[in-house]
């Protein structure tokens, strides 16, 4: 039986958040000589080392990689404890964790401010990553909710679509293809592609897209942004896939072309998610129905 207190959880969190024992101190208002105690008193109380300094800077081991793990999830279900049992007394206020698919960064950020507008006491943190740590996220429960494209299923999630997500071919301003209309599939087997990483949404939607059609497309550099493809289409590099979200000023400002192809746009949709048995805050809640409600019509509004 492990003997730890959530008090020595919650130091420890701290410590492994800041990787420092002085910065861990002034966030949690306590001495650093207290800090350290609690440290000592876990690693006795464990048996393992969870820390291990190398000059000036000290690093999780193993098993403080491990507790790390766990330790986040608990304090994120204490946070939701706290939720429910505030908003049971009544309290509108609250925080509010939120991560998003790194392409829905394009228009995540609109949405927060008018519900903070409207929620004036609600703390909101996001988290922008790209989908496949987005799963690992909700696995280990780290969040309230995720903004994503579709869930695999088996996972038992609870997810609900809110917006469309159109994946758009965009080129140069000066390519040849731009001035064509209704451009055949094949044709694109002719052009360089930059993709994003392994892991994007995007990425595995235009592999399936084109899988399933039988085209084999080239694939040029791989990049881990939106806006590094962009640049580099800019650039004269190749063609890009993105997701219209993602290009409006470009378009806007002329920096870039949509190509007129075949079968485009992939149609995508945005889903608001969390794990289905989660007990979703009052906050939590209202941002959900705000998104379902409100999300396409507010940003068709602001752009
Ligand atoms: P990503 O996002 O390509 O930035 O991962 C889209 C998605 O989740 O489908």
């Amino acid at each position: 039986m492990l003997h730890l207190t959530f008090r020595q959880l919650n130091v420890f969190e701290a410590v492994a958040r800041h990787l420092s024992f002085s910065r861990a101190a002034e966030a949690l208002h306590l001495t650093q000589p207290a800090v350290s105690m609690q440290i000592k008193q876990l690693e006795s109380n464990i048996g393992l080392p969870l820390f291990e300094q190398l000059g000036k800077k000290i690093f999780l081991t193993e098993a403080g990689h491990e507790l790390y793990h766990y330790s986040r999830a608990i304090a994120q279900q204490l946070a939701e404890a706290e939720a429910v049992l505030g908003d049971l007394k009544g309290l509108k206020r609250g925080s509010l964790k939120i991560s998003v698919a790194s392409t829905a960064n394009y228009f995540a950020p609109q949405l927060l401010a008018i519900f903070s507008q409207r929620f004036h006491n609600v703390t909101v943190s996001l988290n922008v990553t790209n989908r496949q740590s987005l799963l690992q996220q909700l696995a280990s429960n780290e969040m309230d909710m995720a903004i994503m494209g579709q869930p695999p299923d088996g996972l038992d999630l609870a997810s609900e679509s809110f917006m469309d997500n159109p994946l758009v071919v965009i080129a140069p301003l000066n390519h040849p293809l731009v001035r064509e209309r209704a451009i055949p599939l094949q044709r694109l087997q002719h052009e360089t592609f930059l993709v994003r990483e392994q892991g994007s949404g995007t990425r595995s939607a235009m592999e399936r897209f084109f899988a399933q059609r039988g085209i084999d497309l080239t694939t040029g550099m791989e990049m881990s942004s939106n806006e590094a493809i962009k640049q580099a289409v800019q650039a004269g590099l190749g063609l890009g896939i993105v997701s219209v979200h993602t290009v409006a000023l470009e378009l806007e400002m002329k920096r870039l072309a949509l190509l007129d192809v075949e079968s485009f746009p992939i149609m995508r949709h945005w889903y608001v998610v969390h794990r289905a048995n989660k007990r979703l805050s009052a906050v939590a809640q209202a941002f959900k129905s705000f998104l379902l409600d409100e999300a396409p019509q507010l940003l068709a509004r602001t752009g």
